[in-house]
């Protein structure tokens, strides 16, 4: 984290971009597992190759250069360092990231490193993953071999992706890895998710680098009027759950009553709990209907408003919202966007993505309204450098700021590329920030 300056960045995540999966003694992974279930990704597509960034890095690298970012947030895999997810460390796979930190330092750019982002070794989740109250500390202990091997060149770590998404998503829902729908399960995890960062977070912080939370910030809104009670339901879940429990040591009050017993004396306090910064993911508002069964689950958008490839709403003030109501909540910690972007079904070899540069250019203007009102946000990652894999959508849906040809893996930046670049030479955001032309 540079001194006052605002901090320009991309993000990406090792299973999104990497491929390589058999390469060097990496570990299977529930991704590996799960996009070989009938249906459960489109089209079938999995990572195996994805980006194969695990090999092309270096031309990442050559990108980003030209893009001037200062910082480049990405994940490690936890499988390439330790195969087997606890045990013993595979050291061609930490010379990877060796490479790939001391490439980025090269070149002026922070490696700000995410420790999870989804992808745990299936070695676990045959013990029963985030379900099982053991994976604290095994999570801990992956944290000191991070620490030890990359804490001498680290910027930032962050200790979990979006634990609000792959909690809900992998142990409630179902739709993405391991594939379980149990809302038992679902508690479990979210409640040793937040343990292993409050294991962490020493171990991590020891180094002296600063330690943050990432989280999806989603604002919810009810389908119909009467979902306003699911909508608030899925607020507390999905936006806070973790984030309060790793930030403050406490849950949102009405939540431990459902929890029922996951939770044990002296679990989470005040003491353990913590963060040097808070990362916000923000794509969009979410609107959430009830079932018959009494559940919630995904609503539609209203008919008159734009929309992503995702079938997202476009709706910067409410990313400017989000910012401020982030900002009340874990008063004087510093805020960084982390991801922000847009996902496009964009025709084979077509570079002129306008859409996706209109949409920066509003959210940055969202951000910049938000500093002008006194949110202390101090830096904005591009989601995402690369077209990649995008979980269950697979490679359908485009997110790159990047174009990465499905047949040779050629990479040609997207107008939005040269937008973004153009911004971040402009400086610190304002409403006037020029972002290309549209
Ligand atoms: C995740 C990314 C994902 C993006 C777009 C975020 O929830 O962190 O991995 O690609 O959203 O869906």
């Amino acid at each position: 984290m540079r001194g006052s300056g605002f901090l320009w960045g991309v993000s990406t995540s090792a299973y999104q971009i990497e491929g390589a999966v058999d390469a060097d003694g990496r570990g299977r992974t529930i991704w590996d597992e799960f996009t070989r279930n009938p249906g459960a990704v489109a089209n079938g597509d999995n990572g195996d190759i994805a980006c194969d960034h695990y090999h092309r890095w270096p031309e990442d690298i050559d990108l980003m250069t030209k893009l001037g970012v200062g910082a480049y947030r990405f994940s490690l895999a936890w499988a390439r360092l330790l195969p087997g997810g606890i045990g013993q460390p595979n050291e061609k796979g930490i010379a990877f990231y060796d490479r790939l930190i001391d490439g980025l330092l090269e070149r002026g750019i922070d490696p700000w490193i995410c420790l999870y982002h989804w992808d745990l070794p299936q070695a676990l989740q045959d013990r029963g993953g985030w379900v099982n109250r053991d994976i604290a500390g095994w999570y801990a202990d992956y944290a000191a071999l991070v620490a030890a091997r990359f804490g001498d060149r680290a910027r930032a770590f962050a200790t979990f992706n979006e634990p609000g998404v792959f909690t809900l998503s992998g142990y409630g829902g179902g739709i993405h890895a391991p594939g379980i729908k149990d809302s038992n399960a679902m508690m479990a995890a979210i409640h040793n998710v937040a343990r292993a960062h409050h294991a962490a977070l020493p171990v991590l912080r020891a180094t002296g680098v600063p330690v943050g939370v990432i989280g999806a910030f989603w604002p919810m809104r009810g389908e119909r009027p009467d979902d306003a009670g699911g909508a608030m339901m899925m607020d507390m879940l999905f936006n806070w759950a973790c984030p309060d429990a790793m930030v403050t040591g406490a849950y949102p009050p009405t939540l431990p009553m459902l929890m029922g017993d996951v939770i044990e004396e002296a679990d989470l306090s005040a003491e353990t709990a913590g963060a040097d910064f808070i990362g916000i993911n923000h794509y969009a508002p979410m609107y959430i209907r009830t079932n018959e069964a009494g559940g919630q689950e995904l609503g539609a958008p209203p008919a008159d408003v734009p929309l992503s490839g995702m079938g997202w709403q476009i709706d910067p003030p409410a990313f400017t919202a989000m910012l401020e109501t982030v900002a009340e909540r874990y008063p004087g910690v510093p805020l960084y966007v982390t991801e922000n972007g847009i996902g496009l079904d964009e025709p084979d070899g077509d570079l002129n993505d306008t859409t996706r540069v209109a949409y920066l250019r509003d959210y940055l203007g969202a951000l910049a309204e938000a500093r002008k009102r006194g949110v202390d946000v101090r830096g904005y990652f591009a989601w995402s450098l690369l077209d990649n894999f995008e979980w269950a959508e697979g490679h359908a849906k485009r997110f790159g700021l990047v174009r990465v040809s499905p047949d040779d893996l050629t990479r040609r930046p997207k107008q939005s590329f040269h937008a973004y670049r153009d911004a971040i030479a402009a400086g610190v955001p304002s409403r006037s920030t020029p972002i290309g032309e549209i």
